[in-house]
């Protein structure tokens, strides 16, 4: 007790009381170009501090970060800080055209924001076009200073960030995606820190390898950086158990399999309890999609070696499910528990919003790809266009022309949406159209998968807000029986969920954070192709629940 008064009282004494032990955490970003060799080929990509992936940030909860991003590199860009609820600093967020402008080539932009209430793993990438393919890297929360983690401490921690590599610029895959009417190429390996492992000839001397001790327990931090796949990821004859998922303790939940979204983090404990040796960690796609929609089948490993291990034979792998186990990915999902959740338990705005890919028609066959259109993504049938300034700097400046805030909260037409959609329900609206919501109001949101192209599990990432997923099912939502079977306990908190495929999640959060907030696909070509809406939380009634004015230095588009 004495230990700890004394500590506080240090922390009193040299920080400003708003920010009790927090501390100013400073760091500069400069993004670049480089030459990198993957999976035999070298490739121009860009960078941050010419590293791939990028810099790790360790910091506090409680700590104000300020990151100057110098933009060197040949493109517009912005950086997101993925799971940050940016309370009051929106500003901040990142994603191109929502909150802020691009950050263009040779200016910079400083992001500042505090962390505050949040700890765990987090991440950060570019958000803007494919570049976040290479422009990401981790963001750990420690615990505030005396402080500590929910469960024993482990002995150390690993960030392990699942990507993927393309043998060619990204910037070209999607604008040729774009020029043709179609979905980007599937890129050329899967990776663990940037390395897809042993089964790649040219990489096997690179292979990312994790030193363990017998007998001592590690805490692996992963992120999902994939760009357009989920992943079951498991380490040869190791459980795991997890203990957070997108930064938000979980209830510890031991499985030997996990089920990784693009946009998730997972902290999870593993015990080097085997016979010292060499394991496979190994990560491949889970497959939604129903037969006949084509997919890298490649895995990825990296190796969990044991200090002692005198072992130079080839490491075990892992069994996986099969590639479309989708009964192992929904029970994986449906049986993560929240430590602490305190669950909305009425509800002031509900919507019903169908999502999913859409078609749009070509005059004269001009962009046909499949079925004489060109794919596209909806979200109650509006494929969301981005605007030319910001939707934040619209919304505080009040211009207009911008956005229209008519987004509706169910879709024009009742259908059956998991079922065979008819042609004609394919093609979508476009709008730049957002929902408004009051300050502090219950949110309830049911999010149909649909069927049309192909039925699909879609991973939906909600900005500034952590939501409860209450349920989740197969085929439609049926809102007479399914609330019924909801948890409205300990349910998930999550800021990304994977919507089963052919069915639904509902989420409910509280929209307590003012400023313009994205939710989308976080397959990114999804996203570039209108997956997406917004939603506009208004001020509250306080100076301290309304959002700030800008930073100077905002870019301008
Ligand atoms: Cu991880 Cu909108 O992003």
């Amino acid at each position: 007790m004495a230990v700890l008064s004394i500590a506080l009282l240090l922390c009193l004494v040299f920080v400003a009381p708003w920010a009790i032990c927090a501390a100013r955490v400073h760091r500069r970003f400069t993004i670049r170009t480089q030459n990198v060799a993957r999976v035999c080929n070298t490739q121009t990509i860009v960078t941050v501090n010419g590293r791939y992936p990028g810099p790790t940030l360790r910091v506090h909860e409680g700590d104000n970060l300020v990151i100057d991003v110098m933009n060197k590199g040949p493109y517009n860009i912005t950086l997101h800080w993925h799971g940050v609820k940016q309370i009051r600093s929106a500003w901040a967020d990142g994603p191109g055209y929502i909150t802020q402008c691009p950050i263009t080539p040779g200016t910079k932009y400083t992001y500042n924001f505090t962390i505050t209430g949040q700890e765990g793993t987090m991440w950060w990438h570019a958000h803007m076009t494919y570049l976040r393919a290479t422009v990401n890297g981790a963001l750990i929360i420690l615990p505030r200073h005396g402080k500590t983690y929910p469960f024993p401490k482990p002995h150390a921690e690993f960030p392990i960030i699942l990507g993927e590599w393309w043998n060619a610029n990204v910037e070209n895959v999607l604008a040729d995606a774009i020029r043709r009417g179609g979905v980007p190429n599937d890129s050329d390996a899967y990776t663990i820190n940037s390395q897809p492992g042993d089964f790649f000839p040219c990489s096997a001397n690179d292979t990312t390898r994790f030193m363990v001790e017998r007998g001592k327990t590690y805490l692996l931090r992963i992120i999902s950086c994939a760009m357009i796949h989920a992943s079951f990821f498991k380490i040869a004859q190791h459980k795991m158990t997890v203990v957070a998922v997108d930064a938000l303790y979980t209830k510890p939940y031991e499985t030997d399999v996990l089920v990784i979204q693009p946009g998730n983090t997972m902290d999870v404990l593993i015990t080097a309890g085997q016979e010292s040796g060499r394991y496979y960690i190994g990560t491949r796609v889970y497959n939604s999609q129903p037969q006949g929609f084509e997919f890298l089948n490649t895995t990825t490993t990296a190796i969990l070696e044991y200090h002692d291990s005198t072992n130079t034979s080839a490491p075990v792998l892992p069994d996986f499910p099969a590639f479309n186990d989708t009964p192992t990915a929904f029970k994986f999902s449906t049986e993560l528990r929240s430590l602490n959740a305190s669950v909305p338990q009425t509800v002031d705005e509900e919507m019903f919003i169908t999502e999913g890919l859409a078609l749009a028609s070509c005059p004269n066959n001009s962009c046909a790809v499949i079925n004489g259109g060109r794919p596209l993504g909806s979200m109650n049938n509006i494929s969301f266009v981005l605007p030319e300034i910001s939707i934040l700097q619209a919304y505080y400046y009040g211009i207009d022309g911008v956005y229209t805030t008519d987004f509706p909260d169910n879709p024009p037409l009742v259908f059956n949406y998991t079922g065979a959609v008819p042609m004609g329900l394919w093609q979508p609206d476009f709008g730049t159209r957002v929902k408004v919501l009051k300050f502090n109001s219950s949110v309830q949101i049911v999010l149909q998968n649909t069927g049309i192209l192909t039925i699909q599990n879609h991973p939906i990432h909600l900005h500034g807000h952590d939501f409860y997923v209450v349920g989740q099912g197969f085929g439609n939502y049926n809102s007479q029986t399914d609330p019924a079977n909801f948890n409205l306990v300990d349910p998930q908190l999550l800021n990304t969920v994977g919507v089963p495929t052919g069915g639904w999640a509902v989420i409910r959060f509280i929209a307590n954070n003012p400023g313009v907030w994205l939710m989308h696909c976080h397959f990114e070509s999804h996203s570039e192709l209108g997956f997406e809406t917004v939603f506009i939380t208004e001020n509250g009634p306080g100076n301290s629940e309304s959002l700030p004015p800008p930073p100077r230095d905002l870019p301008k588009c």
